[in-house]
């Protein structure tokens, strides 16, 4: 019995098996509205077979998209755009779907990657930056604007309001985003949060707004839309965010009812050495795992079947992670369950290409009504 192919549950969802798609941004939206290309992209993601789907970093103010092209739920027109793609998808999928719920700080006004990545003047079109400090993320770069209490509360109120426009737009889950150097990360880590009031300085003043809004979006919305977070679990810097931090932040977020934790790291600072490789970020996970038993999903240069298997076995997460390697290979958990000899849903207009020697894959579709 393959592990990766059994069931999952994250509070009231019961995911078909432990595979999840992570976040990945498209920078396609207009005005932060979900277009054709992301009907085509969940579309496609949705029949993979994957036990979550989760929609890439969702702005929930306009100033808190990476780049103008970003997705965003600030608005009715966004949530609008949003309901016409979940409802094409919906008609021929019931993958769970989450959504990342973001804002990008101090690294928000760029271009998006294929267009060099770099920083968007306001005469082209991008904004003034916001973050804990102003320090700026490259020490060229034109400081961000350092939050008073008006703008944490204006930011605050927009995480809620879209986790309610979540709820409304039926969605199974909310991951916020707390990691690779956006502005809920920027509050956690000393080396961009810098403030001498109660949310800088000691870790219980830096972890301070982050659980606030994670309080504040879990107040907003019935208890039956589970919420986690995704953080960095290090800098991989000296003197920044580490997993000790990470392993604290993770239990006070627990104590609030967090549902799941998605363990990814760095991207706070340019100084970061990362030593990359195969399932790097894997035991930052089993460490989180460890020490709080919140439902933990790992991520991070995860790419063959067995060894997803053995990370689920090996109980160092209960969930794994995939980005590129399913962009790649978009029927990727069908292969593993081939591997695996686990089962996978899939679409019936696709029945008839289960290959003669895994009879099972799709289970029994002899007779089954769709
Ligand atoms: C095209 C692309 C877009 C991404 N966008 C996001 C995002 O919106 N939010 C996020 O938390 N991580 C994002 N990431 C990071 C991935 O979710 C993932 O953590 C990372 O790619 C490592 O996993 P992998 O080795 O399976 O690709 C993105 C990665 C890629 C490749």
């Amino acid at each position: 019995m393959s592990q990766l192919f059994s069931p999952y549950s994250i509070g009231s969802v019961t995911l078909p098996n432990r595979i999840v798609i992570a976040p990945m941004c498209q920078y396609s939206a207009v005005n932060g509205e979900a277009s054709d290309w992301h009907l085509m992209h969940l579309g496609n993601l949705a029949m993979s077979g994957a036990g979550l789907l989760i929609i890439e970093a969702t702005a929930v103010e306009p100033e808190g998209r990476i780049s103008p092209a970003d997705l965003g739920l600030w608005s009715d027109a966004t949530e609008a755009a949003l309901a016409r793609v979940l409802s094409a998808v919906r008609k021929y999928s019931d993958i769970p779907i989450a959504i990342q719920l973001a804002h990008a700080g101090r690294k928000a006004s760029t271009a998006a990657p294929w267009d060099g990545g770099g920083l968007v003047e306001i005469e082209q079109g991008g904004w003034q930056t916001v973050a804990p400090s102003a320090l700026a993320f490259m020490p060229d770069d034109p400081a961000p604007t350092a939050l008073d209490t008006t703008g944490l509360q204006r930011i605050l109120q927009a995480f809620v309001s879209a986790a309610q426009r979540t709820y409304k737009l039926g969605l199974d889950a909310i991951e916020i985003h707390a990691a690779h150097g956006y502005l809920l990360h920027e509050f956690l880590s000393p080396l961009s949060n810098q403030r001498d009031d109660e949310y800088g300085g000691s870790l219980e003043n830096r972890m301070r707004f982050p659980l606030a809004v994670f309080e504040a979006m879990r107040a907003a919305v019935p208890m039956q839309m589970p919420i986690g977070v995704r953080i960095s679990a290090t800098d991989w810097v000296d003197g920044g965010w580490d997993l000790a931090q990470s392993v604290i932040f993770a239990k006070a977020l627990q104590t609030l009812g967090c549902a799941f934790i998605h363990v990814s790291s760095g991207g706070l600072s340019p100084l970061q050495k990362i030593p990359v490789g195969p399932h790097y970020q894997v035991p930052l996970a089993a460490s989180i795992r460890a020490e709080t038993g919140l439902p933990t999903i790992a991520v991070g240069l995860i790419t063959e079947a067995e060894e997803a298997e053995a990370i689920i076995t090996d109980g160092q997460a209960d969930m794994v992670g995939l980005a590129r390697g399913i962009l790649y290979d978009p029927r990727w958990p069908w292969h593993a369950a081939a591997k695996l000899g686990g089962q996978v849903d899939a679409p019936p207009q696709y029945w008839r290409c289960q290959p003669r020697e895994q009879k099972a894959l799709f289970g029994d579709i002899r007779f089954r009504q769709r």
